[in-house]
């Protein structure tokens, strides 16, 4: 028999305070169901409305890469300072402990190795198991202009429908051929099929004029880093590209083969959330190397 509720005194219903129904802070977000906001507000800081996400997937199709040979020696030190962790199940299951609560962005595609055509991904995740892992997104690459460009948008819908079924945000990821220009028009034409076809956030490269990249396409997008560059050119490319409209960066190797990999997902942080400007950052980088806290 439940407790009655005889509480002496006047009950509070506050009927000149209209509820609050505060609006949701994430880009193309809105019409959302509470999971779907929920899982991207894990992913992305309500403060600053950004990301700093770590890339440390490359093994699903390059195995052990460059710094990425033990994650569990050189990641795990970094994933508190990350607001995401962009990896795959395999590496979740066997190194992440469970009670780091960081979000985490699921790999979902796969298929062929660097030895092959790596635009003949399918999809490599089920979304069962995506919700098993307590995952906050999943991702799934488009090869625009490549030749299986119609199969890797076709991996995107299909994880997307299977997203929605249960409030499961999917990244569109923008992969540039060797042979493709990796420009704003290009970039462009990747991103808003991927933001068009319902992906929740997109994961592309910073170009020249990557404010016409950001205006066109509704949902957030965040930068890959690319391949390694000196320190302070990477915290250029990161500052400029939230200048011009991202909504964070989804950054791997320009931080875990760092020479100072903790200082620099700091400096990439306060970049990121902080808007201080690179220089400023690089600075902050020198010192925290020489004094790793
Ligand atoms: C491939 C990927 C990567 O595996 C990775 O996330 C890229 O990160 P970075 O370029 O910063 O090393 O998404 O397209």
């Amino acid at each position: 028999m439940p407790e009655a509720d005889d509480t002496k005194g006047e009950k509070s219903f506050y009927v000149d305070i209209p509820q609050k129904s505060e609006p949701f802070f994430l880009k193309g977000a809105k019409a959302y169901d509470w999971g779907m906001q929920n899982r991207l507000a894990r992913i992305f800081n309500a403060a600053s409305g950004r990301t700093v996400m770590l890339a440390f997937d490359h093994g699903y199709f390059q195995g052990p890469t460059t710094g990425l040979e033990r994650p569990d020696i050189t990641i795990l030190p970094l994933a508190p300072h990350a607001d995401a962790l962009m990896l795959t199940r395999g590496i979740l299951r066997s190194v992440i402990p469970p009670a780091l609560t960081r979000a985490t962005v699921l790999r979902a595609s796969g298929g062929p190795s660097i030895l092959r055509e790596l635009s003949d991904e399918r999809i490599a995740l089920d979304m069962e198991d995506a919700l098993r892992l307590n995952a906050c997104a999943v991702a799934t690459q488009v090869f625009i202009g490549s030749a299986f460009e119609t199969q890797s948008v076709i991996n995107l819908t299909n994880l997307i429908d299977r997203g929605n079924r249960v409030g499961m945000p999917v990244l569109g990821v923008t992969a540039v051929g060797k042979e493709m220009v990796r420009d704003a028009k290009y970039i462009r034409l990747a991103v808003r099929i991927c933001a068009e076809l319902g992906a929740a956030f997109v994961k592309t490269y910073f170009v020249p004029d990557f404010e016409t990249v950001t205006a066109s396409c509704p949902v957030p997008i965040v930068i890959a880093g690319g391949k390694k560059l000196p320190e302070l050119d990477a915290l250029r490319m990161a500052s400029a590209a939230i200048d011009q409209g991202a909504a964070g960066v989804d950054m791997g190797r320009n931080i875990f083969q760092s020479e100072a990999p903790l200082a620099m997902i700091r400096a990439v942080r306060a970049v990121v959330h902080e808007n201080v400007r690179p220089e400023e950052a690089y600075e902050m980088f020198l010192e925290m190397k020489q004094r790793p806290a």
